[in-house]
């Protein structure tokens, strides 16, 4: 039947035909369809999305890759799952940026019906198994979403304490479903400032016993690695925000394709090939996920991390945390294989 089928439509495949009557369908790319939005705060948007036939589930904590069309271009940015494990519908908890491209698009302009791009849940942020007896979530402004996923998956575990810290009680993303929970601490830092981690002793006197889960601004997490110390083995942190750069590049000039791009100093490769039109595959832009790896013809390029000079032809470069130092050329090939 199948055979009749892709001889009748070939040189289409039956996929193909399907895809135009539901995007879901399709088992190479994965799509979905939003089908509920939920304004959680004026800055924050959960959606929610139905994900095509491939989609394989996630774990709490774990985040997903989404493709979106912003003004005829694609995009695609990382985020945290705020459902819980086992739904057959994912949600995301948008908080927009005032300057965010893709934050901004999915919190005031994505309504019910349109399509995104999905890739397959990803990270290790999640929950040991067997989930631990005392569990210590702090967390900061959208830093609460990957965390709700696990507080929606645990239901009544009878031990999880919650520090939450956002700027007003106008600002807090799930206020009701925080304030119903038994041990939850939620901190407006306009009016009491923000958490210092030395609170702990008073807040959470037992903290060192617990497996603890911090994910929030990039301060909240240094701090809260070095507050540890000792005790890092029960810390798991998530970053949502990109590395501290190092400084004093001198940038130059990056061939991607057959355009050339000048690359100031500061710039990440990523960041300056967009801003000159070329389209490029990204993820999380901070270093993690490996979207936006790119082979180096020829060349050498800087770590924007550790102010390092590398590269050799051949190289895979990821471009979200490279800079460019004099000229380099770089391969195009995996950017449209992405789209
Ligand atoms: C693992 C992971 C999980 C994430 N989960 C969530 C989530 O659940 N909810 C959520 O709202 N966001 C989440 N993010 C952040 C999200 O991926 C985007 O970075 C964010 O929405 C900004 O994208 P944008 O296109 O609006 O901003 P852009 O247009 O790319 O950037 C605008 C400006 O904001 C800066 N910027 C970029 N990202 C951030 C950031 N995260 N914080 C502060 N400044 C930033 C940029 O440097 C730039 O100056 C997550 C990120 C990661 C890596
Ligand atoms: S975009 Fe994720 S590593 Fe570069």
């Amino acid at each position: 039947m199948f055979k009749a089928l892709v001889a009748l439509t070939t040189p289409l495949l039956p996929e193909d035909y399907l895809s135009l009557v539901d995007p879901l369908w399709s088992t190479t790319e994965l799509r979905g369809r939003v089908v509920g939005v939920r304004r959680e705060t004026d800055r924050a948007t959960t959606l929610t999305i139905r994900p095509g036939r491939a989609w394989t589930g996630h774990r709490a904590g774990q985040y997903v890759r989404i493709g979106v069309d912003v003004a005829g271009v694609r995009h695609w940015r990382t985020y945290s799952l705020s459902g819980p494990e086992g739904e057959a519908d994912l949600t995301i908890t948008v908080q927009a940026l005032p300057d965010g491209l893709v934050s901004r698009h999915l919190v005031d302009a994505t309504p019910v019906g349109s399509i995104v791009r999905l890739e397959q849940a990803a990270g290790d942020f999640v929950l040991p198994s067997p989930v631990p007896a005392k569990l210590l979530m702090v967390t900061a402004g959208s830093g609460i979403t990957p965390v709700m996923s696990m507080l929606r998956t645990l239901g009544a575990h009878p031990d999880v304490v919650v520090l939450h810290s956002a700027p007003t009680a106008a600002d807090v993303i799930f206020a009701d479903e925080l304030a119903a929970r038994p041990g939850t601490v939620v901190r407006h830092t306009t009016e009491h400032g923000r958490l210092d981690l030395a609170e702990l002793d008073a807040l959470c006197p037992d903290w060192r016993d617990r497996e603890a889960f911090v994910c929030g601004p990039a301060g909240l997490l240094d701090a809260a690695e070095e507050h540890w110390g000792e005790a890092r083995a029960r810390l798991h942190l998530e970053r949502f925000t990109p590395p501290v750069r190092s400084t004093g590049g001198a940038g130059g000039t990056v061939t991607f394709g057959d355009r050339d791009v000048e690359v100031d100093g500061g710039a990440s490769l990523l960041e300056a090939g967009e801003e000159a039109g070329v389209l490029l595959p990204s993820g999380c832009r901070m270093g993690i996920c490996f979207s936006c790896i790119l082979p180096l013809r020829d060349g050498q390029v800087r770590d924007l991390r550790t102010g390092e000079i590398h590269g050799e032809p051949g190289d895979m470069v990821q471009t979200c945390i490279t800079g460019a130092t004099g000229t380099a050329r770089l391969d195009l090939r995996p950017a449209e294989e992405n789209r």
